[in-house]
């Protein structure tokens, strides 16, 4: 095909999933209580009151998701630790039970040939912890450095790709600030800017963890979801508002992050409620990382307001979207998270750590799941995705969540993401269609 859209020589196709959501065995083998495993047993947080207790069982049928990924073709498997089956109350006594699963993991995704890309936190604080504070107090970073060390000690040597923390927004902002997410509470925002900043001193003590104990060839950078506003026409005036509304939105996060410090603008805005800054943790912020993880799903759209002021415009009603209401189909969003990105941060080594989306009731047609609404969705984002990198954006992975339907945290188990069908009553997994054209896709390296 004369224009075919082909990625990169060597680019990284893979697929995600987090420990939570997949491995089940929630109080198996010494694994502590977690945030989530406490909010989804209270009444109405949940729907349907799904709990994580069994999931997709992954922590007895791994060996056989393994083989499954290698029959796709799968070569790149972003996975994340429970820090409560290493550390049951957070901190203390590790479970070395916990560590040997982990060890057992990655040897059998080596052994068929899948290389890990682990992330150290995805959203399931242990419990004890937060009955300590939580997030709101530095207790989670002295914490979180020794259970950072102890899972790059255990598994670096097999393991060279590390994610510090996955999306700080939800598990802050959605879990801290009155939205759906554990722990499900409504601080002030002195109290949320405390919480943001002991989780990127948490990022650097991870990317501290990995430069001490990482060995060779280790790399590390954090996956972040930052807002990632879409101009209304790519003409100069909508991208240049576009842009402020990206950098204005990452205050707390990526722009400490990659500055060192926190900005002038930000401090005016906080005034007051300004979080309290400890000696030294900015030389752990803005330690250098290796690559920039982003999640990208969706995003608003801009345009140049009166006098260039950006503008945010709501979407009408009729907009297409996904089962997941916040999920609204806009391409255009890898085309544009991806070279912000890269405009604002000077990121070099971009990796799409997530993009995929989440549909109800998926059923089985003569044992095969008919996802085109997937199909369709996936392979316009990564037309844009291609323009991007068409364009000088350094963009060198990709991974589609999620290689099989899981639990969706306050959606339970309604909204599936996989590529695989995953019925819970049975744990059959059947790959839908989409993951027939995933692999395809990986295999070709290129858009088929
Ligand atoms: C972001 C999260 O990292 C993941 O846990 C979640 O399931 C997907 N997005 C879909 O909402």
């Amino acid at each position: 095909m004369k224009n075919d859209l082909r990625f990169p020589k060597n680019f990284v196709w893979g697929v995600a999933t987090a420990a939570p959501q997949i491995e089940g065995a929630a109080f198996e083998d010494g694994k502590g209580e977690s945030i989530w495993d406490r909010y989804s047993r209270v009444p109405g947080k949940v729907l349907n009151g799904d709990t994580l207790d069994v999931a997709c069982d992954h922590y007895h049928l791994y060996k056989h998701d393994f083989a499954l990924m290698r029959k796709l073709g799968v070569k790149h498997y972003r996975l994340s630790i429970a820090w409560p089956r290493v550390y049951p109350n957070g901190d203390g006594a590790v479970n070395p039970k916990g560590l040997e699963f982990y060890s057992r993991l990655i040897d059998a995704m080596l052994k068929e040939g899948i290389t890990p890309w682990v992330t150290l936190f995805h959203w399931d604080l242990p419990q004890s912890l937060e009955d300590r504070g939580g997030w709101r107090s530095r207790v989670v970073c002295d914490a979180f450095g020794p259970y950072a060390e102890a899972v790059v000690k255990a598994l670096g040597d097999r393991v060279k790709n590390w994610i510090t923390l996955n999306e700080v927004f939800c598990f802050t902002s959605l879990g801290y600030d009155g939205g759906d997410k554990a722990p499900g509470t409504k601080e002030t925002t002195k109290v949320m800017n405390q919480i943001y900043h002991h989780a990127i001193v948490c990022h650097g003590l991870a990317v501290r963890a990995v430069r001490q104990h990482g060995g060779k060839g280790a790399r590390v950078g954090i996956t972040d979801n930052p807002l990632c506003p879409i101009p209304v026409t790519e003409t100069p005036a909508d991208i240049a508002a576009a842009r402020k509304v990206y950098a204005g939105a990452s205050l707390r996060l990526l722009d400490p992050i990659h500055r060192g410090s926190y900005s002038p603008a930000y401090l005016k805005q906080a005034g007051a409620d300004r979080p309290e800054v400890r000696k030294g943790d900015f030389d752990l912020i803005s330690l250098p990382t290796d690559f920039l993880g982003l999640n990208i799903y969706t995003g608003p759209f801009v345009r140049a307001g009166k006098g260039g002021k950006p503008e945010t415009l709501p979407y009408p009603p009729d907009f297409p979207r996904t089962s997941c209401p916040w999920l609204y189909i806009t391409p255009q969003v890898l085309y544009w998270g991806t070279r912000f990105a890269h405009e604002v941060y000077g990121a070099k080594h971009i990796y799409i750590t997530e993009n995929g989306c989440g549909y109800d009731d998926e059923p089985l047609v003569d044992g095969e799941v008919h996802d085109l609404h997937r199909r369709d969705l996936v392979r316009n984002y990564l037309g844009e995705l291609h323009r991007a990198i068409g364009d000088g954006v350094p963009v060198r992975g990709y991974f589609l969540w999620s290689f099989m339907d899981n639990y969706e945290w306050q959606d339970g188990y309604t909204r599936r993401f996989g590529i695989i069908h995953v019925d819970f009553k049975t744990q059959k997994r059947t790959p839908k269609l989409s993951a027939k054209w995933y692999a395809q896709v990986m295999k070709e390296n290129r858009l088929v």
